[in-house]
């Protein structure tokens, strides 16, 4: 890894990033075509059909060309893990950005179908296009829509994509900061989580979701059992990031 890439502020997309972090919030991007670009980047130097050298191809894109807020590799290893020990038939991620985590969860659960709720609509163009081109456009689809959106999209996964009480094995919150609980709370208000389902967190620390960390902290060893993984910022080492892996005991 070069200076550059350990050390985010000497690049200059990560400061275009800074500028753009109001974009993020209303567009879902950052706002000079960086998600575009890396999808045209994946579609051309990118094997079709190998996950592995899509998801590789995604991450030289975000060190070597313009930083992007995928859930990035280091703590995309804590998330293939948390997978694995899930060993889900069904998962559901809430910000689909480029598709990435997405993909990465696919390929941690070769048998599952992933459902990614995702914001903006060309977020998920982008996305669809990603999975087409690493061969798992048949298990993995993009909702839009939110969760907070008084139940358009709940109902959605309810009537047209089968969820149903007990049958979501892993959910991996990476959106809204502050819809981290909220939205959990009405996935669990639809009973769809069961004994043993597995919920990570993406950065819990930055920008940080403190309401979802002390809730955890509170329910700790009665609702869910809660591990805090250390970890960095996304395609970085300087600043530090949380990843929250719970296990639901309800
Ligand atoms: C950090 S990115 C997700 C990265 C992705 N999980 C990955 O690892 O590749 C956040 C995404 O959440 C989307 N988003 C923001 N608020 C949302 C909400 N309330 N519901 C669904 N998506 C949301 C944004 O548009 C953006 O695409």
């Amino acid at each position: 890894m070069s200076l550059k890439q350990r050390i985010p502020l000497l690049r200059w997309s990560v400061w275009r990033m800074a500028v753009g972090n109001r974009n993020i919030l209303k567009t879902g991007q950052i706002g000079d075509g960086r998600e575009a670009a890396a999808v045209d980047y994946v579609l051309k130097h990118a094997r079709a059909g190998d996950i592995d050298d899509v998801l590789a191809t995604i991450d030289r894109f975000a060190y070597e060309k313009s930083m992007l807020i995928n859930v990035g590799d280091e703590k995309g290893a804590l998330l293939d893990a948390a997978v694995r020990r899930a060993d889900p038939k069904l998962a559901l991620e809430l910000g689909t950005y480029c598709g990435y985590g997405a993909l990465r969860i696919a390929r941690a659960a070769p048998s599952a179908k992933v459902y990614s709720v995702e914001l903006a609509e060309a977020n998920a163009v982008n996305a669809r296009q990603i999975w087409a081109h690493a061969g798992v456009a048949d298990r993995v689809t993009c909702v839009v829509g939110t969760i907070g959106d008084g139940g358009r999209t709940l109902d959605a996964l309810a009537g047209e994509y089968g969820f149903s009480a007990g049958g979501l094995d892993f959910l991996f919150l990476d959106h809204d900061k502050d819809a981290y609980l909220p939205d959990l709370q009405s996935i669990l208000d639809r009973g769809w989580l069961h004994t043993g389902s597995i919920v990570v967190a993406d950065n819990v620390k930055v920008p940080g979701a403190p309401k979802y960390r002390e809730y955890m902290r509170r329910q700790q060893g009665t609702l869910w059992n809660t591990v805090e993984h250390k970890a960095h910022v996304e395609y970085q080492t300087l600043v530090g990031d949380l990843v929250l892996e719970s296990e639901y005991l309800g």
